[in-house]
C-alpha cells in the first residue's frame, strides 16, 4: 500500500472533473484504492508521499501516432497530405527496412513518449515486421501499454515502400502470431489507408482479424482528396468506413479512426455501430490535413472521441499539448461552421485525452477504484502571488507547460526513474 498526498484531479465524464484539494490517494497492488480527505484509520502507519499541493494526474493516452516518423517531426510542414506523404514521409518509413535504422529512433521515441506522461498509445510503425519488433519490444520492457501495428501498403505506393499482396498478409500473421497472447503491448491491424490498400489485401486482414480476434487503426476521411479516393476505388461502398466494414475488419477489437474530419452519414452509422473511436489529432490538421474536425457535433452523436499527437504529421509527443489546441480548433470549426459544433473546453479535451482514450488498453485514464495507478505529478504553473485553482492549473499546463512541469510519474503503480 501507498498513499500520495496532493491536488487530485480526474476526469469522470466529458462535462465533469474530479477534483479533490488536499486529498489523499491510496494505491494497493499499483491500483487505485480510494481517494480520501484525510487518511483512514485502517491505513495509520502506511507511508505517506507528500507532493503539497502538486496537481495529481492520469497518465495521457496517444490514440494515433507514427513511432517511425519521430525523427522527422516539425519538418515540411508547409505541404499538404499526399505531397508531405510522397515527398518527406514514404522515403524516410522506407529506412525501416534496415532494423539498426529503427532501433535509435525508437527508443528515443519511447523515452520521449515516458517524458511527456503518455503511457498508453496506438502506435503505427512501418511496413517492415522486423523493426516493428524493436518497438515492440522496447514498450514491454518499459511497461507501457499499447497496441502496435505493422503498417500494410500494397497499392499505389513508391517500390521502396511497397508490398505485395501475397507478402503483406504473410508478414502481417506472422507478426499476430509472434505477439499473441501479449499482456500490455498487443498487436493491432494497420492498413495505411484505403488509397494504398487493395481490395485483396483490405478483405485478408478482414479475415486475420477475425482468425485472431484483433482490431484495427487505419485513417479515415482524413482529407476531402482521400475521402473521395476511397469511393473511386470502392464505388461498391458508401462511405470510407463502410470499406473497412465490409471487408471484415470492424468488430474484432478496437477499431481506431484517425482524424475523421469529413464523416458522411453512412461513416457516422458505422462507428456507431462497431463502438469506434474517432482521434482527434489539431496538430496535424493544422501541419498537413487542413481540415478540422467537428468535436462537439460527434459527441453530440454519441461517438467515442479520443486524442492523438499524430507525430509526425504532428510535432511533438505531448498529448495535453493536444488538450489546448483541441478547444483552439474548436473555436475556430464554430466561428466558421457554426453548424457542427460549439467551442469545447478544458474539461471536453482532458477526458479525450485520459479516461476516453485510456479505455482503449483497459482500466487506465481515470482515478475510479480499481484502475491502473498510471499518474503524473504536474508542478509549478502558479506565479508567485497568484494562487490558481486545481482546474486553472490543469488549464495553463496544457496551454503553457512542458514535460519540465512533470515533476514525477507513476506507471503501473511505481516510481518512474531516469524520465
Ligand atoms: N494518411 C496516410 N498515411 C498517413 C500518415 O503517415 N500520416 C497522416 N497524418 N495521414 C496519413
Ligand atoms: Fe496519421
Amino acid at each position: 500500500m501507498e498513499i500520495y498526498h496532493g491536488d487530485i484531479l480526474y476526469s469522470e465524464n466529458r462535462e465533469k472533473l474530479n477534483v479533490y484539494e488536499n486529498s489523499y490517494i491510496a494505491v494497493e497492488n499499483g491500483l487505485v484504492e480510494g481517494i480520501y480527505a484525510q487518511i483512514p484509520e485502517k491505513f495509520s502507519g502506511v507511508e505517506v508521499t507528500d507532493y503539497g499541493r502538486a496537481l495529481i494526474i492520469p497518465a495521457f493516452s496517444d490514440l494515433h501516432v507514427h513511432a517511425a516518423q519521430f525523427i522527422q517531426r516539425g519538418i515540411g510542414m508547409d505541404l499538404l497530405l499526399s505531397d508531405w506523404l510522397n515527398i518527406y514521409t514514404f522515403p524516410q518509413e522506407s529506412h525501416f527496412a534496415d532494423p539498426s535504422y529503427a532501433e535509435p529512433i525508437y527508443e528515443a521515441y519511447v523515452n520521449d513518449m515516458i517524458r511527456h506522461g503518455t503511457f498508453h498509445a496506438c502506435i503505427f510503425t512501418t511496413i517492415h515486421r522486423h523493426a516493428t519488433n524493436i518497438l515492440f519490444k522496447k514498450l514491454e520492457e518499459k511497461g507501457l501499454r499499447a497496441l502496435v501495428g505493422k503498417v500494410n501498403m500494397d497499392f499505389q505506393s513508391p517500390d521502396y515502400l511497397c508490398e505485395t499482396t501475397e507478402e503483406s498478409l504473410r508478414e502481417t500473421e506472422i507478426f499476430l502470431d509472434e505477439h499473441s497472447g501479449g499482456e500490455r503491448v498487443k498487436p493491432i491491424l494497420t492498413p495505411r489507408f484505403v488509397p494504398t490498400c487493395s481490395r485483396e489485401l483490405l478483405w485478408g486482414l478482414g479475415k486475420l482479424g477475425k482468425k485472431y480476434q484483433v482490431g484495427v487503426q487505419t485513417h479515415v476521411v482524413e482529407s476531402r482528396w482521400e475521402a473521395a479516393e476511397s469511393l473511386r476505388l470502392f464505388p461498391d461502398c458508401r462511405s470510407d468506413s463502410e470499406i473497412y466494414e465490409k471487408a471484415g475488419l470492424l468488430g474484432n477489437g478496437p477499431s481506431v479512426f484517425a482524424h475523421v474530419i469529413f464523416p458522411t452519414e453512412d461513416d457516422l452509422r458505422v462507428m456507431k455501430e462497431y463502438h469506434c473511436t474517432a482521434v482527434h489529432c489539431p496538430d496535424a490538421t493544422n501541419n498537413v490535413i487542413a481540415g478540422i474536425m467537428a468535436v462537439d457535433r460527434l459527441h453530440r452523436e454519441g461517438l467515442h472521441l479520443a486524442l492523438g499527437s499524430d507525430i509526425g504529421a504532428g510535432q511533438q509527443n505531448g498529448i495535453y499539448r493536444q488538450c489546448a489546441a483541441a478547444i483552439k480548433l474548436s473555436k475556430l470549426k464554430e466561428f466558421y461552421e457554426p453548424e457542427l459544433g460549439k467551442t469545447i473546453n478544458i474539461a471536453d479535451s482532458f477526458y479525450m485525452a485520459t479516461k476516453a482514450g485510456g479505455e482503449v488498453f483497459g482500466n487506465v485514464g481515470t482515478f475510479e477504484p480499481g484502475y491502473v495507478f498510471d499518474a503524473l505529478v504536474i508542478d509549478n504553473l502558479e506565479d508567485e502571488g497568484h494562487p490558481m485553482t486545481p482546474a486553472q492549473r490543469l488549464e495553463r499546463f496544457c496551454y503553457a507547460g512542458d514535460d519540465r512541469n512533470i515533476i514525477a510519474r507513476y506507471l503501473n503503480g511505481s516510481f518512474v526513474r531516469n524520465a
